[in-house]
């Protein structure tokens, strides 16, 4: 197992490129199940994620290959529809192959995701959803076994909390459905929408685009894809928060500044100087930055996904301020290891209140899941002295090439085998 060293208190300058985001290119890659044909999904970023999701479509008898960052997948002769308890322990993503081999075979069966460490996670939305447009679901061996009679029905799917990949599961199975399905309070996260105009680009019927209530009239075929995978906002945001933190100045590239509205206002707030230029952001720190709230919320709201880096820049803000986790329960668990490092953070129910403190101090410390460990980096790339950051596996499920980029705007940071 690999682990990180950081020695802190180093101020970042230069350009950081982003990539494709995880969260986008992981349901176009489940989408190219829903029909035959070499499809082409451009940005592609290199991940641990995207790279468990392609051997899963491997499993189901896909081929793919990549060229630079466009990932070229022919799904012409699927011959398995299971995606078994091996592939979705590691990534729970891989729920998303339920929906389009339910539509397209008629059949499916996909481990259920079981615990992980940011809460409960179920996907009973999901499941109620496919129930509606008319799939039969067993329970099986800790399997979903789904199988509808001919083909799905067009249905009205709601979710009582706006649930990403559940969106994402049920616009597939709807897009090839007989007839009309109507998901409400659907998210409205950008991932969602470059997963419709990915739909629409094949021959999709989708209306709504952007709202929280999509439209979907099925039809009876659909043609190969050529998408372009949405940079990724929660890196893009990583990397404002870490100049934020560890000080300096920065330009951020090859991002969308419209998909971060919460984080960019909020960014501002604290004092942190934020100029956005077509697809780039320059971000500096003139002096310490002030404290703020935030609160967690589906999007356009504050993302549960930038809560754990925000509260490392918080670690040393001036002043008192409480971050509201309202996605995920049990989602504070970077909060011991802050803690470490020195900082003061009390937690209260799903809120934690951070005193802010001049200076954190290197430690070992040891990453939990994926947005807790970019937190560790965050705090590290600030702290006095070393720090050391086990079990950094979680960080390659979601940034590509993290020590290389970071490197690049003068960090000192390196991997080591533990
Ligand atoms: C996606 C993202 C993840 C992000 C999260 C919230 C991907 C691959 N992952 O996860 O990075 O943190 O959105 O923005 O895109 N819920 C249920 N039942 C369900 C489904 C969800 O109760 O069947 C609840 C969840 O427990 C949670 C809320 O709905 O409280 C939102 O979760 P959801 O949007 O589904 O998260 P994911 O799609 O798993």
């Amino acid at each position: 197992m690999d682990k990180l060293i950081i020695e802190g208190a180093h101020k970042l300058q230069g350009e950081v490129r982003i990539s494709g985001a995880k969260n986008a290119a992981l349901p176009l890659i489940a989408a190219t199940l829903l029909t035959p044909g070499w499809h082409v999904i451009h940005n592609v970023p290199d991940l641990r994620d995207t790279r468990t999701i392609l051997a899963l479509l491997e499993t189901l008898g896909a081929e793919w290959k990549k060229e630079g960052t466009t990932l070229l997948i022919n799904t012409d002769s699927l011959n398995k529809f299971e995606a078994s308890y091996d592939l979705v322990k590691t990534m729970r993503a891989s729920i998303l192959v339920l929906g389009p081999l339910l539509a397209r075979l008629g059949k499916a069966r996909v481990s259920l995701p079981g615990g992980c460490a940011i809460g409960a996670r179920p996907i009973d939305f999901h499941l109620q959803g496919l129930n509606n447009m008319g799939a039969n679901l067993a329970l099986e061996d800790g399997y979903v076994e789904a199988s509808v009679v001919t083909r799905l029905m067009g249905g009205t799917v709601y979710f009582d909390i706006p649930s990403v990949t559940g969106t994402e599961n049920i616009l597939m199975a709807a897009v090839l459905a007989k007839g009309e399905t109507v998901i409400k309070n659907a998210a409205r996260e950008p991932e969602v929408t470059n997963l419709v105009d990915m739909l629409t680009s094949m021959g999709a019927r989708i209306k709504g685009r952007d709202s929280d209530r999509l439209i979907i009239r099925g039809v009876k075929s659909l043609k190969p894809a050529v998408v372009t995978t949405i940079p990724d906002r929660i890196e893009t945001g990583t990397y404002l928060i870490a100049v934020g933190t560890a000080g300096g100045e920065a330009n951020v590239t090859h991002c969308n500044p419209a998909h971060l509205p919460a984080l960019l206002e909020k960014l501002r707030a604290s004092g942190l100087s934020i100029k956005e230029s077509g697809d780039s952001i320059l971000v500096s720190r003139q002096a310490r930055v002030q404290s703020i709230d935030i609160k967690t919320q589906p999007y356009p709201g504050f993302p549960t996904d930038l809560q754990a880096q925000l509260m490392s820049l918080m670690s040393l803000a001036n002043g008192l301020s409480v971050v509201s986790e309202t996605i995920f329960e049990n989602r504070f668990m970077h909060v011991a290891e802050l803690k470490r490092m020195g900082a003061e953070i009390k937690i209260n129910g799903n809120s934690a209140i951070i005193k802010g403190i001049e200076q954190l101090k290197g430690a070992r410390v040891m990453a939990t899941d994926l947005r807790a460990s970019a937190s560790l980096v965050v705090a590290g790339l600030a702290a006095r002295g070393v720090t050391e950051i086990s079990r950094i596996y979680h960080l390659e499920r979601g940034y590509e090439d993290m020590v290389g980029k970071l490197q690049a705007l003068g960090a000192k940071v390196h991997k080591e085998k533990e």
